[in-house]
Formats: structure tokens, sequence, C-alpha cells
């Protein structure tokens, strides 16, 4: 059976046992909890029924993916754990999916209600968007983090489909911000940033979920490759084709080439954590990149580092038991607070589904773009 069929054979047990839940983010035992729609990744699930519909036009996967549309929509109404950036992740592959499959005029307003949300998280002074919490809480003011880069495409398309430039103006602002201060010199990256909102003065980096602040998180790092590619597709601007490139590099350099990622580039830990999801990431970011690299040299480079990745997930990560609800083993959600270490998660099964619709049918709808 080919990968995408087990997947989707996963999917459609999944869709019996989770009904109108979502799976958590990360699996205990490689078991998903069963959430209601209040975390930052339910709306992986929904792509990933979303791209099942695209791959087989069958039905049973939109019409759930459309029940879901209506509780994001009770989501962002009810204002339920909206206080994040995350809503570009949780509107994008719900409700601008929708809208860019079926068109319906519906998910594209609950959607750009999403994008009002999201936007005003955007401080003028530092031009970031803040990531976690109140706007006021102190402790959480002024920090970017580098996985924002997936949530600029919620602006980026609130602009094209309003003609109404703002958000794709602040969501600008905000990877130029992330390009000067999160990407270090050697083109590693810090996972966050702190700013001051009153003055604009950027302050200094640390991590979250990395090994330590001046280490490189992995997923992170992949945050920023397929983050930067897609503002430079919404913009143009080549600068960040040219920084999610210089990512590349470093990520390829420092990759295990036998053994599934660790979790930082740094980590020292034994036995090792894994971030299966961050390869993943990488690799549905490739597929993209290639396209954009005129150095036939790296670009070679990048098809040699997507072969290895496939080959590594495949041997090592991929859960072929249809009977287990997970896709890719060997995840981490977050070290630091003993979330989810050498699991599932669904952030990892939705991109690598991705990455693999995307190899199967270039014509497929990126929900990014
Ligand atoms: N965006 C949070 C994470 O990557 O875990």
């Amino acid at each position: 059976m080919e990968s995408v069929d087990i997947i989707i054979k996963k999917i459609d047990k999944n869709i019996e046992e989770f009904g109108l839940k979502y799976p958590g983010s990360s699996s205990t035992n490689l078991k998903y909890p069963l959430v209601e729609n209040t975390e930052w990744t339910t709306s992986f699930w929904t792509g990933m029924l979303w791209l099942a519909y695209d791959l087989t036009k069958d039905e049973k996967y939109s019409s759930l993916a459309k029940k879901h549309s209506l509780d994001f929509e009770n989501r962002i109404d009810n204002e339920i754990e909206t206080d994040t950036h995350d809503l570009g992740f949780l509107y994008s592959l719900s409700c601008v999916a929708d809208y860019k499959i079926t068109k319906d005029s519906k998910a594209k307003e609950i959607a750009l209600k999403a994008a009002d949300k999201l936007v005003s998280r955007y401080s003028e002074k530092a031009e970031i968007i803040q990531a976690w919490g109140d706007l006021n809480n102190p402790k959480q003011q002024g920090r970017m983090i580098i996985d924002c880069n997936l949530n600029l495409p919620l602006l980026y398309w609130a602009s094209s489909v309003t003609g109404n430039d703002e958000y794709k103006e602040k969501a600008y602002k905000h990877a130029k911000k992330a390009q000067k201060y999160i990407v270090r010199d050697d083109y590693s990256t810090y996972h966050t940033y702190y700013f001051d909102v009153n003055t604009g003065e950027a302050k200094y980096g640390d991590t979250h979920q990395g090994y330590a602040d001046n280490s490189c998180w992995t997923r992170g790092q992949t945050w920023g490759i397929y983050g930067f590619l897609l503002s430079y597709i919404h913009t143009k601007d080549e600068s960040f084709l040219e920084t999610s490139i210089e990512l590349s590099k470093y990520f390829i350099k420092h990759m295990d080439k036998e053994d599934v990622l660790e979790f930082d580039f740094q980590s020292p830990l034994r036995p090792k954590i894994y971030d299966s999801s961050a390869m993943a990431i990488a690799l549905t970011a490739f597929v993209d990149l290639v396209e954009y690299i005129e150095d036939e040299k790296f670009k070679n480079e990048v098809l040699e580092a997507s072969n290895l990745i496939m080959k590594i997930l495949e041997e090592k990560a991929f859960d072929k038991d249809v009977d287990k609800e997970g896709v890719l083993r060997l995840s981490t959600y977050n070290y630091n607070e003993n979330l989810g270490i050498n699991e599932f998660n669904i952030w990892g099964d939705y991109y690598y589904f991705e990455a693999l619709c995307k190899m199967k049918n270039r014509d497929y709808k990126n929900y990014w773009l």
C-alpha cells in the first residue's frame, strides 16, 4: 500500500473514533487524548480532512471538515483560547482551506474574523505580532516566536481577499523583524525574541522549547525555512527566499544523516529526544523550495536531503499500522515541560501528509498560499 493510502485508512478510522472532537496536540503512550476545540493544534486534524478530500474527492472528509468550520466560528465568536498568534495555524487549515476548496463565503467571513483578531496582536512600535497571552501581560508582552512565520499566511490571505493591505503590511513588517533578530549570524535561529513595546527596542532572544537559549531548536529552524519561503511567495521580497535558503543550509549541514533528528541540534541528552515533526515540516518546505533555487548544486543538495528525510521517516518513524491513530512516531512537543516526548503529534502527522500529497499531486491547493 502507498504511504498516502495508509494515512487515508488511519483518517477513516479516526473519523469514527474522534467524532466531533479533536486529537490533542500529542499522544500519550501513542494514543491521542480527545479534546474540544481549545488547543492551538486542533486545525491540523481539520487540515488532514481537507487534504484527504482534495486527494479522493470523497465527501465524507469535506462534510466533517465543514462541521469543523462552524466549530471554528464558535471559537472565534466566543473568544475561546484566542489570545494567541496561533490563530494563523487554526484558521488557515480550517476556514481558509474550506473557502479555497468550496468557495463558501461563510468560511471566508469566519477566517476574516480570525485575521482581524490576529492583526490586533500587532505592536506598532515593536512591529511584531505578540505570540502568546494577553497583550498587557508583562511576561508575554513584546515576545515574538519563530513559529509565527506559519501564522502570517492568514494575514496575507486576508489582504488578498479583501483588498485591504493592512494585514499584509503588518505581516511583512513582522517577518522583517524575525529575519533581522530571530535569525542569528550563522543562520541558526532563536526560538523567541523580546521587544520593548513602548520604545520598539529589540531586547534579547531566548528559548521556550529548545535545549538552551543559545542552541537551535530543530522545529523552530523548520518553521523558519517554511515560513520565510511562504513570506517570499506572498510578498516577492527576495531576501526572504535567501533567508529560507540559508536556514536550509544550516539544517542540512547539521542534520543527522542516519537517524530521526533530535529536538535540538545541540542537544546532548541521552537517550535521544527526537522530533520527527521537524523533518516533516522541512520535507514539505523543501518540495516547494526547490522550485525557487537557481543554484543547481544546492538544489541537488536539497533534493538529496529530502530523499534522506523520506527514507529515515519511512524506516524509523512512519507507523504503518492502520489501527494506530498517529502517523509519525518519535516527535516531541515540549521537552522542557515534559509534554509529548517521543510520541505522535498532530502537526507532524499533518505536515508529513501535506508533503506526500504535494509530491503526489503538484496541482493540489496549498492552504498557506
Ligand atoms: N508552535 C508550537 C510548536 O511548534 O510546538
